[in-house]
């Protein structure tokens, strides 16, 4: 009897400590399972005599019946627990603001030469991209630029480790103007067995590189180069293609362009461009944009085109100062510095 109600007690005990349901079916074997405690006593009633056997068959049922309901309260307070957990864990909380994905953006110098490159596209020129590590021969004297010219000296020009096939050492183009030579040679290669060329026009974007730096000078900046070569175009060709690539990039059409005298070894004439806005902050003044001119016999010749027969005009625009006065911008180190508060203005 006594043993019964000890049982029953111990049973309840144990069964609260558990904390998890493996365990506490562990437990129940120990109470009800076949070898367990309340089975054994069940299995002794065969020694009672017949009285004796009734009253405690109860009491054994009775104690059996308590530990399963112990059993069973305890079973349904884990699973409760558990089924709790689990919700807290997974707890969505459906008034927090939304995660928007984070949008990038093009850098302002990017969308000034897509832009440069759909304007160029739309009056039928090609657009050419080339190498940034040059050859002497390309970026200096393919370009009529003389041995001696202050252009090739270590101030200006970063030179890299390795040497072409002449023995000259490499360097980072220095201006676009190289491109003018390897898109004309491959243009004049393409059309070799033809019995006639087509023109060449050619815009040609992209980095490049000089020894110097300020508030309007970066060590690596960017230029588009363009490029019409054919029979009989003339310096008012230049004019008119600038004029309206100008018009068309500042959206202003009243702009005006004039052509100042001026040197480049691979033009001749030469001549810097500067264009006067007709309207805001900058009207009136001429801004200089760009260097331009008739290309060189030499560089012509270069080419492997007879310049008796082949004339044209080549210009060089550095396409920060594009975007700056596009966008008003006084500083060309911002476009560099990586500041997102600056970069974001443009998305
Ligand atoms: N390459 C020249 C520069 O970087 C610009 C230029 C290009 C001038 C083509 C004339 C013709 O300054």
């Amino acid at each position: 009897m006594q043993d019964l109600n000890a049982l029953v007690a111990e049973a309840c005990r144990e069964f609260a400590d558990i904390a998890e349901s493996a365990h506490l079916e562990e437990a129940k074997a120990r109470f009800l399972g076949k070898s367990g405690s309340l089975t054994d006593m069940l299995k002794g009633l065969g020694k009672l005599s017949a009285e004796e056997r009734k009253p405690a068959g109860e009491r054994i049922n009775a104690a059996k019946n308590e530990i399963e309901a112990a059993l069973k309260l305890r079973r349904e307070q884990l699973a409760q627990q558990k089924l709790e957990r689990k919700l807290a864990a997974e707890a969505l909380d459906v008034t927090l603001p939304g995660r928007t994905a984070q949008r990038g953006g093009l850098h302002p110098v990017t969308l000034s030469q897509t832009r440069i490159e759909e304007i160029f596209h739309s009056i039928g020129f090609d657009v050419a991209d080339g190498p940034e590590i040059e050859t002497d021969w390309y970026n200096f004297t393919a370009l009529n630029s003389p041995e001696n010219h202050p252009a090739r000296s270590m101030q200006d020009t970063f030179y890299v480790d390795g040497t072409d096939a002449a023995g000259k050492p490499l360097l980072l183009r220095t201006h676009t103007s190289p491109m003018q030579i390897r898109y004309a040679r491959m243009h004049v290669e393409q059309y070799r067995h033809a019995t006639s060329m087509p023109p060449i026009k050619v815009i040609a974007p992209g980095r490049t590189y000089r020894v110097d730096s300020d508030a309007t000078h970066s060590p690596m900046f960017h230029q588009v180069e363009g490029l019409w070569i054919d029979e009989n175009v003339s310096f008012a060709d230049l004019k008119g293609v600038f004029l309206d690539f100008m018009r068309t990039f500042f959206e202003d059409d009243n702009i005006t362009v004039r052509f100042r005298p001026s040197y480049f070894p691979f033009t001749e004439p030469s001549a810097e461009i500067d264009i006067a806005f007709s309207s805001g902050p900058m009207k009136g003044k001429w801004l200089e944009v760009s260097g331009s001119g008739q290309v060189h016999p030499q560089v012509v010749r270069n080419m492997g085109l007879d310049p008796e027969r082949y004339v044209g005009f080549a210009f060089g625009c550095g396409i920060e100062r594009l975007t700056m006065l596009r966008y008003g911008i006084n500083d060309l180190r911002l476009f560099f510095d990586g500041d997102m508060r600056f970069l974001q203005q443009f998305g």
